[in-house]
């Protein structure tokens, strides 16, 4: 008889697209019969969304799965998986390596996360694994990787963390091939969800009670469901609910004068782009094959800022590419003072093998990546700092999220721009949108008073 109270403890790693995939394989666990615990002790499936964007990714996930085998000699019938992006690219090796893993799928295999759980819970109460038969590992094993550019998943009803703010994926996939990166190669080709099936999402979602929408893909722009980008997203700030729309990730290649004239105009989409310029120096742009110029991202900039004036712009930047020289540091630093960015995500160049860039001469070392790291974030930190003191004395409306991590008298919420706000807790709620006076700043967060407007 099938066991209906199972308990699945899910590790998340990498990005919101991990994010959201870990919540369909949830959903999709949950149809047979497992709930989610906090609690590796207490589980009967063990399962690893995986990353392997930068090198420090994949060797989290490699101890992280180390420190399963233990558990899993003290109960032999616990189920180890390993999805995502680092199943996709080591695929078998994983279990060389860590024989103790039961299962990987790849990322275009996602959907399949019930089926091979119940093959392999099958496999256990029937007690069928053949252990006098040679090839005894590969059977009591399963690996798909098969197809990186799988079927989109559909009708799936993702069981989703949270309560107020909540994913939802357009599209999988990149075609862009920057010659740093991994992602298109664990991740497959670009491929675009039907407006329908999104729409349906965000409406099952506004249902559960969430209040904020992050569209989610890639390259957001690309998006070929048979509308444009800027279209779906006026099509989704028309659903009945949805207080916040937001979306992530915009590459600044094809970031149109439609989509920017939808966030000018839009209800609920948040004054907020994440536009990854990943460094600040054409050289090293060319290099990157990200096919734009500084001065074609400084023109994007302001008719971005002419169109939505308060728009916050955030960015991710790369230190240490192949090549990279001093001056192209210093130009990377100019390149962020005549932005004024609010936030910038700094990354080490990490060598990914099959990457272009990891055969590239000139590679940097790993002091000079450092030394170069510490000097962006100080440039970009007095900038992110000097943004947010414009912002004291000034009343924003907050979506609350909830108590903070360690005082649960203090509340935490998020500006339309995305900046993170402390505030003290009265009778707010989680998903309430309220003025809250801004009283201090710091460089990745806000503090504030909630402002009680006068009934007169
Ligand atoms: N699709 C998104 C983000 C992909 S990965 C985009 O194009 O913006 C998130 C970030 O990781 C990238 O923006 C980049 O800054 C960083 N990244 C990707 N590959 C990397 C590598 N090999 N080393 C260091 N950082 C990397
Ligand atoms: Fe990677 Fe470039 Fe694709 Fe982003 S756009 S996922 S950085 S290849
Ligand atoms: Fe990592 Fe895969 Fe996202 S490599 S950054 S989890 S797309």
């Amino acid at each position: 008889m099938r066991r209906m109270d199972k308990k699945l403890k899910l590790l998340t790693y990498g990005c919101q697209m991990n994010v959201a995939d870990s919540e369909r394989m949830a959903g999709l666990l949950r149809q047979i019969g497992y709930t989610l615990t906090d609690d590796a002790d207490d589980a009967d499936l063990i399962l690893i969304n995986t990353c392997c964007v930068r090198a420090t990714a994949e060797d989290k996930v490699f101890g992280q799965i180390g420190r399963f085998k233990a558990l899993k000699r003290l109960k032999p019938s616990l189920i180890l998986g390993v999805a995502g992006c680092m199943a996709q690219k080591e695929g078998a090796n994983l279990i060389k390596r860590a024989p103790h893993v039961d299962f990987v799928l790849g990322t275009g295999q996602s959907c399949e996360v019930a089926r091979v759980v119940q093959s392999l819970e099958e496999m256990r109460n029937a007690q069928c694994v053949m252990r006098n038969d040679s090839d005894s590992t590969s059977r009591s094993h399963v690996v798909d990787v098969s197809n990186v550019s799988g079927d989109i998943p559909v009708e799936v009803f993702p069981l989703r963390g949270g309560h107020v703010s909540t994913f939802v994926p357009i599209m999988y996939g990149c075609n862009n091939f920057c010659t740093y990166c991994i992602v298109p190669y664990v991740r497959g080709r670009e491929r675009s969800r039907k407006p329908e099936e999104i729409f349906a999402e965000v409406k099952q979602a506004v249902a559960e009670g969430f209040k904020e929408i992050t569209l989610l893909g890639q390259n957001v722009n690309s998006y070929a469901g048979g509308m444009t980008f800027a279209e779906l997203l006026t099509a989704v700030d028309n659903i009945a609910g949805v207080e916040r729309l937001r979306f992530m990730t915009s590459h600044p290649k094809d970031l149109s004068d439609e989509l920017i004239a939808a966030i000018a105009g839009g209800r609920h989409i948040c004054e907020h782009i994440h536009l990854p310029v990943q460094y600040g120096s054409d050289k090293i742009l060319k290099r990157m094959n990200r096919v734009y110029t500084v001065e074609n991202y400084l023109r994007l900039v302001e008719k971005i800022r002419a169109a939505v004036p308060h728009v916050s712009l955030t960015t991710d930047l790369i230190v240490g590419f192949p090549g990279e020289t001093d001056d192209d540091l210093q130009e990377t630093l100019e390149f962020l003072r005549a932005v004024q960015f609010d936030a910038a995500f700094t990354f080490i160049y990490s060598k990914r093998s099959g990457t272009p860039a990891a055969t590239f001469p000139a590679q940097v070392d790993d002091e000079t990546k450092h030394r170069r790291l510490d000097a962006l974030m100080k440039v970009q930190n007095e900038i992110s700092l000097a943004k947010n003191r414009a912002l004291v004395d000034s009343t924003v409306e907050v979506l609350v999220e909830g108590a903070s991590k360690t005082d649960d008298k203090i509340f935490t919420g998020r500006t339309r721009s995305n900046k993170l706000v402390l505030f003290a807790h009265g009778d707010e709620r989680a998903g309430d949108l309220i003025n809250v006076k801004i009283t201090q700043a710091q460089t990745w967060l806000l503090k504030g008073e909630v402002h009680v407007l006068q009934n007169f």
